[in-house]
């Protein structure tokens, strides 16, 4: 596993801020949902061609939601020929003209979240495979903003339109693999159960207007302890509470099913961290804040949801501070209040208890490898940052810094 040692010398050579991966602990987390039969990674969470190659590797087979997560997926070598289970599937509640092209040139499945995408696929090639991702109606997730369930959310087939999704798949010859649901990220087991019920009750309408899938897909969704008092997700137990809504429709359809988990958080969370300096300490009335070289451009989590990050500091040859704590607030460099890394949901500036620090120490955002680098942006004229992966005792970089000149080029007329 990563140590501090290596953060130091890794910061020290590419400089700060950076990301750092963890194989070992992506291969941990991999090796925690064997059970699935096919475990496919929401490269949206961190899509690197470099972590996707790892997941290949590790035979993780990649969902992606754009053109250009197509595309990296092909860079890391997933070759859509492959037929036992599709190695790339597109979800989208929509499909633009180019990726319509591009998923019809390849044949890769494309998981439909609304009548007139699946119609729009139909017309391009009329015997595409397809999912269907159904809204049960409900949801829940972190933040309203991660709930991809119920009728504020713009994901999936409301569930009763899945007749009308039959329909068109039966007129025109789509070829219907699945269905799948993801009402959310960050797993309750209370929701479980009804997902499951859920899911069982829609196969049912699939059989009853004749039509048969061969596999369901339970989505993503699982959490992660982000603080010390939060519980790891009981793997087994997920398993065996969708193993048994399996079993019950297996029995209905009278033959197996295969079962996909879409985990992204899970595999890759815990995997990264985010190295800044920290530049400045001041007093700003009641607030002690310490500011670092990376921003909300680079780590956008708790400015957008008010996500709780942990944050370690070390002296710059990686020895973490210890000592009597001070409540800190830790933020960034950009020109908006809300660049805060200690914030909840709604903006309110709190604070984390930190060691005395000193000007030039590694300030470490931790858990930060799930939608970290993947949200960046390069707002205030930013350049995004490298990213570096740890395996073992060998240390790669696996993207460069970007320059300003290249942001400026884009403008070169
Ligand atoms: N499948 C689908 C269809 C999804 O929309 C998502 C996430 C996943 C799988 C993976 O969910 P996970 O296992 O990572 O929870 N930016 C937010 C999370 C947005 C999730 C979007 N969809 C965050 O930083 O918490």
């Amino acid at each position: 596993m990563l140590n501090n040692h290596q953060i130091a010398q890794i910061a020290a050579d590419v400089q700060t801020p950076c990301w750092i991966y963890d194989a070992a602990t992506i291969r941990q987390q991999i090796a925690r949902l064997r059970q699935f039969d096919v475990i496919r990674f929401a490269q949206k969470s961190c899509s690197n061609t470099h972590l996707l190659r790892l997941m290949r590797e590790q035979g993780v087979l990649v969902d992606s939601v754009s053109l250009g997560e197509i595309e990296r997926a092909l860079a890391a070598g997933y070759d859509p020929k492959q037929t036992e289970h599709a190695p790339i599937v597109f979800t989208a509640d929509l499909l633009d003209r180019a990726t319509i092209k591009r998923v019809v040139e390849l044949n890769i499945p494309v998981n439909c979240g609304s009548p007139h995408m699946l119609q729009q696929l139909a017309d391009a090639n009329p015997t595409h495979p397809v999912w269907l991702r159904i809204n049960p109606g409900f949801g829940h997730g972190h933040s309203r903003k991660t709930n991809t369930g119920g009728e504020q959310s713009k994901h999936g087939i409301w569930h009763t339109q899945l007749v009308e999704c039959l329909q068109i798949i039966q007129q025109s010859g789509l070829q219907l693999i699945g269905l799948h649901m993801h009402i959310g990220s960050g797993v309750d087991y209370g929701h479980l159960q009804q997902v499951c019920e859920a899911m069982i009750a829609q196969v049912s309408i699939v059989q009853d207007v004749g039509l048969d899938i061969s596999a369901i897909s339970i989505g993503g969704g699982l959490s992660i302890p982000y603080r010390a008092d939060e519980e790891d997700v009981d793997t087994d137990h997920y398993f065996t509470l969708w193993n048994a809504a399996r079993g019950r429709l297996e029995k209905m359809l009278n033959h197996p099913l295969t079962m996909e988990i879409e985990p992204g958080r899970f595999l890759v969370a815990q995997s990264g961290i985010l190295v800044s300096e920290l530049r400045a300490q001041k007093q700003v009335g009641n607030n002690f804040f310490a500011l670092v070289d990376a921003g909300f451009n680079d780590l956008v989590r708790p400015a957008m949801y008010g996500s709780f990050h942990r944050i370690s500091v070390h002296q710059p040859d990686g020895v973490e501070r210890v000592g009597a704590l001070r409540p800190t607030v830790v933020a960034g460099p950009l020109c908006e209040s809300g660049d805060v890394f200690t914030q909840i949901e709604g903006g309110e500036v709190v604070s984390q208890d930190l060691p005395a620090a000193e000007i030039g120490d590694l300030v470490v955002f931790h858990d930060a490898g799930a939608y970290g680098a993947s949200m960046s942006s390069n707002y205030n004229s930013r350049p995004l940052i490298p990213e570096v992966l740890v395996d073992g005792d060998v240390v790669k970089q696996i993207r460069r810094r970007q320059t300003v000149q290249e942001l400026i080029a884009l403008e070169d007329f």
